[in-house]
């Protein structure tokens, strides 16, 4: 059976990978570029190993392609595409219209389109189904499904295996060969009873971790002021056997989900007349946990920055991975630079960013660590600056949360 992929980011390709081992699959992406690495057996994923894909690729199981004409053999095409904000913080489906009109364009008999994307519940129904068909050159009977990925770049106990997946289709055919398809590379998979539930769940799921990420950071700033460790709080509360589960405090959060797709959630909400004032409020908080830490970096360092060189350590988004999307990082700096600081900043794993290279890890009047990657040597974080503040807690000695 031939697999077509649209995307090969963090999402496409480790489904491909998963996938060739019993598929032949075109992995289909916009960006050359990185097609013509995936050609060379060269991953640009955590988690993806280069040298599996070259045996993909040797095994004729893989080959990545721009060309739309190149998927157009496929029984089953999967949307693993992005699903941002727009710049006024609304849902930006433009990608998938995107993918759409590629199968639309290149697909002219009946095929299971499966859509992996995070979007809001109807997406598929409502927008997917109806864009295909509109750019579709003859009228075709796909069948469409939906089955959202958890996959956690850079995480090696929870894989494509042994994530539980939900599923769910248009029609009880597509339902059956979705659920067919992936458990080839699947045990666990899970039914829902509609298209709707399966996109509300994964949109509940990481709004689920952005309200808690927000009461755990508030808490941060509860616990300061009453004078009181928040990590030995959080240790005491977590002692309880039941009905607590411990979130950490930090800069904020980023990548292109948990930041990302409770605004989804909120939005269809506001659509319908629902209230969604949690949603909106946790998103507040988390953006304004970087002022907060450049606060108290501030009043410790005599309530001034000026001229200061600071030392941003760690711009990944979270530890051991080189993703900077929606980093808290950025919001960081660009609150340390407002107050007067000199701000460079050091990640090995990012290396290069917004066209900056990662500088050496000394030399700095202040360092604040917002991401602590594996890597990271404690004692050469403590070296770096005579006042370290680690938002992440696991620099201990340094001044933090
Ligand atoms: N990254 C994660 O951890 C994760 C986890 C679960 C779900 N998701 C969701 O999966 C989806 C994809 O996310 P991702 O992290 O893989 O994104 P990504 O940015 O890593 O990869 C997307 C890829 O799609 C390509 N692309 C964009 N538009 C295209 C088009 N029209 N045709 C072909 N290729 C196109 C881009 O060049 C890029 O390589 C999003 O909806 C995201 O919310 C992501």
């Amino acid at each position: 059976m031939e697999v077509a992929i649209i995307g090969q980011g963090y999402v496409g390709l480790t489904v491909a990978n998963f996938a060739a081992h019993f598929y032949s699959v075109c992995g289909f992406d916009s960006n050359e570029n990185v097609v013509s690495q995936l050609n060379q057996g060269k991953s640009h994923i955590e988690g993806v190993e280069s040298t599996l894909l070259e045996k993909h690729i040797k095994n004729g199981a893989y080959m990545a392609t721009s060309k739309g004409s190149d998927i157009s053999k496929c029984e089953i095409v999967i949307i693993a595409v992005p699903t941002p904000l727009t710049k006024e913080r609304k849902p930006d489906l433009s990608f998938i219209e995107s993918a759409c009109k590629t199968i639309g364009e290149n697909i002219s008999k009946p095929v299971l389109v499966i859509n992996e994307s995070t979007s809001f519940p109807g997406t598929l129904r409502n927008f997917i189904k109806p864009t295909i068909e509109k750019y579709s050159l003859a009228q075709i009977e796909h069948q469409f499904a939906i089955s959202p990925e958890r996959v956690d770049p850079g995480r090696t106990d929870f894989n494509q295996r042994n994530t539980p997946r939900l599923y769910s289709g248009l029609t009880p055919e597509a339902t059956t060969k979705t659920r067919e398809f992936y458990s080839k590379f699947c045990d666990n998979l899970v039914e829902v009873s509609s298209p709707e539930v399966a996109e509300a769940a994964k949109l509940f799921e990481n709004t689920f971790r952005q309200v808690n990420i927000a009461l755990v950071n508030e808490f941060a700033q509860i616990a300061h002021s009453l004078g009181i460790s928040v990590y030995e709080t959080l240790d005491a509360a977590n002692t309880k056997p039941y009905g607590f589960m411990k979130f950490s405090p930090s800069a904020g959060v980023g990548g292109h989900c948990i930041p990302v797709d409770p605004t989804y959630l909120a939005a269809v909400a506001e659509e319908h007349g629902a209230p969604a004032t949690f949603i909106r409020r946790a998103n507040e908080v988390n953006l304004e946990m970087s002022e907060y830490i450049v606060r108290r970096v501030t009043a410790d360092n005599g309530g001034n920055l000026q001229g200061k060189n600071v030392l941003v350590v760690g711009v990944a988004y979270k530890p051991n991975v080189a993703d900077v999307r929606e980093t808290a990082a950025e919001l960081v700096i660009q609150h340390l630079r407002s107050q007067g600081a000199v701000v460079s900043w050091h990640d090995d794993v990012v290396r290069n960013w917004k066209g900056e290279d990662s500088a050496p890890l000394n030399g700095a009047d202040i360092a604040v660590v917002v991401t602590k990657h594996d890597s990271l040597d404690e004692k050469k974080i403590l070296a770096s600056a005579p006042y370290v503040f680690d938002t992440t807690g696991k620099v201990k000695g340094a001044k933090g949360l």
